[in-house]
C-alpha cells in the first residue's frame, strides 16, 4: 500500500470512529474529548503526513490549506493546515463542532470564556490557552470562542475537523478589535 493510500485508510477509520462517537454520544464536552482522542491518534501518525506531500507553496503566501476529507452532506470536514508565518485570527466561534489536533509545530489556541455576547457587548476574555503540537488537541462546542496563533520559522502541521463544512456554516461571529464589537464571520477562508 502507498503512503497516500495509508493515509486515506488511515483517514477514514479515523472518522468512521468519529461519526459513532457522535452517533452514540452526541455533542458533548465528553463526546468531543473522545472525538479529540482519536484525532490525536491520527495526527501522531507523523510519518503518514510529511511535509513534501503538503507543500505550502501549492497554496502561496506561507500557508496551505487542503480538505481531505468530507462526507457528501458537507458533514465531517477535515482539512490539513501547513503554516510557515505569522497567523493569528480574532476571536470568533464556529456554530459547529470542532476539533484540532497537531502534527507537527505549533499552533497556540486561546479559548475564550462566556458566551460570546449574544447582544455584543461582552468583550471576550482568555480562559484557557492550549498548545496544540504533536500529541495534544482542542475541541469546541459550536457556541465557544478561541482565535489561533502561529509563529514562522518551522513547518506548522495541524488537523482541522469540523461537524459541518465551512460552505454550509451560518451566523459564525467573530469579536472584532478595533470596534469592540462582534460581526459576522462567514464565508471566511479562515481556520
Ligand atoms: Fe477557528
Amino acid at each position: 500500500m502507498s503512503r497516500v493510500q495509508e493515509r486515506n485508510q488511515a483517514i477514514a477509520d479515523a472518522l468512521d470512529k468519529v461519526r459513532n462517537i457522535e452517533a452514540e454520544q452526541g455533542v458533548t464536552r465528553e463526546s468531543l474529548s473522545n472525538i479529540r482522542d482519536v484525532m490525536v491518534g491520527l495526527a501522531s501518525q507523523t510519518d503518514l503526513f510529511p511535509p513534501e506531500d503538503f507543500p505550502i507553496s501549492k497554496g502561496g503566501d506561507g500557508e496551505a490549506f487542503e480538505v481531505l476529507s468530507v462526507d457528501d452532506d458537507g458533514r465531517f470536514e477535515l482539512y490539513m493546515e501547513v503554516a510557515d508565518k505569522h497567523v493569528t485570527t480574532p476571536p470568533h466561534n464556529h456554530t459547529t463542532w470542532a476539533v484540532v489536533t497537531g502534527i507537527r509545530g505549533l499552533e497556540l489556541n486561546r479559548i475564550y470564556e462566556g458566551d460570546g455576547g449574544p447582544m455584543g457587548e461582552a468583550r471576550p476574555r482568555v480562559a484557557q490557552e492550549i498548545e496544540v503540537k504533536k500529541g495534544a488537541g482542542v475541541c469546541m462546542m459550536p457556541d465557544d470562542y478561541h482565535s489561533i496563533h502561529i509563529e514562522p520559522g518551522e513547518i506548522n502541521m495541524h488537523l482541522h475537523l469540523y461537524g459541518l463544512g465551512f460552505a454550509h456554516l451560518k451566523g459564525r461571529k467573530m469579536y472584532d478589535e478595533s470596534t469592540g464589537k462582534y460581526r459576522s464571520f462567514d464565508y471566511t477562508p479562515e481556520v
